[in-house]
C-alpha cells in the first residue's frame, strides 16, 4: 500500500557556530512520517532530537544554529527553499508542535481561552464569539473538566497535566496534518504522563495525523509508536518498527538502551548502564561515533564510519556488526 508520506527529512545537517568551536548537532538525519503513523525519535540528552525538530519547524536558534544541508519535504515541497509565504502557511497551520514545558510555551498574561480563541481569529477569521465557543469545545475535547468556566483562567491556575492538555488543544486547533511533540510528558508525574500520552495517541488516531514523538524514555514508546528512530551524536543509528526493535535490536547502542530499562521480571538484578558519556559535538570520534562506549567495538569501528545498512524491510542499522548484534538478540 502506498503510504501518504507527510514529512520526509533527507540528509539534514545542522551546526552551531559558537566561540568554543563548531558543534555538529545534526549530521545527516533522514526520517519520514506518513499520515496516521507515529514515529518515536529516541536518544540521550544532546543527541540532536530537538534541533532536528526545530530545523523542521523553522524555529532554530539562528545564529548560532545553521542548517548546512539537506531537505525538509512536506508533501514533497522543500520547506528549506520554499518562499516565505508558503513556509508560513505550512508551518503555521499544517504542522504543529508541542513542547515539554507548557508554562513557558503559553502566554502567562492571557487566559487560556483567549489564547485558544486567537488561533481561530487569526488563522480562520472567526468572530470573537465563535472563536470563544471553539476554545471551549477544544478544552472539552482534551478533557479539561468544567471547560466553560476554566476558559477564563490563566495558565498558572492549571496543574502541569492540565496545562499540557491545553498545549495539545492549541496544537490541534487548526487540525494540522502533523504534530511534533518534544518530550510532551517529561515534566509530569508518571500517572499523569500516561493519561496525557493516551490522549495524544487517541487524538492522533482520530484525526489521522502524523505524529513525531521525541523522547528519551523507551518505556513510553512501545504503546504509542509505530516506528522508531534512534539517534546518537546527531545521527540516526537505527530505525525499525517498534516491536521488531524491542524484540531484537540491530545496534549495540539500542541494545544498551533496552538493557537499561528497569523490568519487573528482572527485579533485584543490577540495572545495566551504558558506560561513558556521549561525545562532544565539537569533536565527534572518527569511525563509529559510538565506538568508545561500545562493548562490541573492533578495529574497523575506530576507523570506518558505518553507513546505515539495510537490515530488513523498514529496518536500518549504522553498525558494522549489525548482523551479530541481531543474532545475539534472537
Ligand atoms: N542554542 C544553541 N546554541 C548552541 N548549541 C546548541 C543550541 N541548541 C542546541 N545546541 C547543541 O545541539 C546539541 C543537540 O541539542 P538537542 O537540543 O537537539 O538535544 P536533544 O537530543 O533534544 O536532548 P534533550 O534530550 O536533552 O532534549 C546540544 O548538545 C548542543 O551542543
Ligand atoms: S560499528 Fe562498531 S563501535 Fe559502532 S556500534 Fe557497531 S560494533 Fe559498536
Ligand atoms: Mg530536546
Amino acid at each position: 500500500m502506498e503510504q501518504d508520506v507527510l514529512l520526509d527529512v533527507r540528509d539534514l545537517h545542522v551546526e552551531f557556530r559558537t566561540r568554543d568551536g563548531v558543534a555538529k548537532a545534526v549530521n545527516g538525519v533522514s526520517y519520514s512520517v506518513a499520515a496516521g503513523r507515529t514515529l518515536a525519535v529516541l536518544g540521550e540528552s544532546g543527541s540532536g532530537k530537538s534541533v532536528t525538530a526545530q530545523a523542521v519547524m523553522g524555529i532554530l536558534d539562528s545564529p548560532p544554529g545553521f542548517v548546512t544541508g539537506g531537505q525538509v519535504l512536506f508533501r514533497g515541497k522543500d520547506l528549506l527553499t520554499a518562499g516565505e509565504e508558503e513556509r508560513r502557511k505550512i508551518r503555521g497551520a499544517r504542522l504543529a508542535m508541542i513542547f515539554q514545558d507548557a508554562l513557558s510555551a503559553l502566554n502567562p498574561v492571557m487566559t487560556v481561552g483567549a489564547q485558544l480563541a486567537e488561533m481561530y481569529e487569526v488563522h480562520r477569521g472567526a468572530t470573537r464569539k465563535d472563536a470563544r465557543a471553539q476554545a471551549v469545545r477544544l478544552m472539552d475535547r482534551v478533557r479539561i473538566p468544567a471547560a466553560k468556566e476554566r476558559v477564563n483562567d490563566y495558565p498558572h491556575q492549571f496543574s502541569g497535566g492540565m496545562r499540557q492538555r491545553i498545549m495539545i488543544a492549541m496544537a490541534l486547533a487548526l487540525e494540522p496534518d502533523l504534530i511534533i511533540a518534544d518530550e510532551p510528558t517529561t515534566a509530569l508525574d508518571v500517572t499523569v504522563q500516561a493519561q496525557v500520552m493516551d490522549l495524544l495517541a487517541e487524538l492522533q488516531r482520530e484525526f489521522t495525523m502524523g505524529l513525531i514523538l521525541i523522547t528519551h524514555d523507551l518505556g513510553v514508546v512501545a504503546d504509542v509508536a509505530d516506528d522508531i528512530a534512534v539517534m546518537y551524536a546527531g545521527r540516526i543509528v537505527e530505525t525499525a518498527p517498534v516491536h521488531e526493535l524491542y524484540r531484537a535490536p540491530a545496534h549495540p547502542y539500542t541494545r544498551g538502551l533496552l538493557d537499561s530499562i528497569p523490568r519487573l521480571d528482572r527485579k533485584g538484578a543490577e540495572l545495566y548502564a551504558i558506560k561513558g558519556l556521549p561525545p562532544s559535538l565539537t569533536a565527534i570520534p572518527a569511525g563509529c561515533p559510538f565506538h568508545p562506549r561500545c562493548p562490541r567495538a573492533q578495529d574497523v569501528c575506530r576507523t570506518d564510519r558505518p553507513p546505515l545498512f539495510a537490515v530488513a524491510p523498514g529496518r536500518t542499522s549504522a553498525c558494522h556488526f549489525w548482523k551479530d548484534t541481531l543474532d545475539d538478540a534472537r
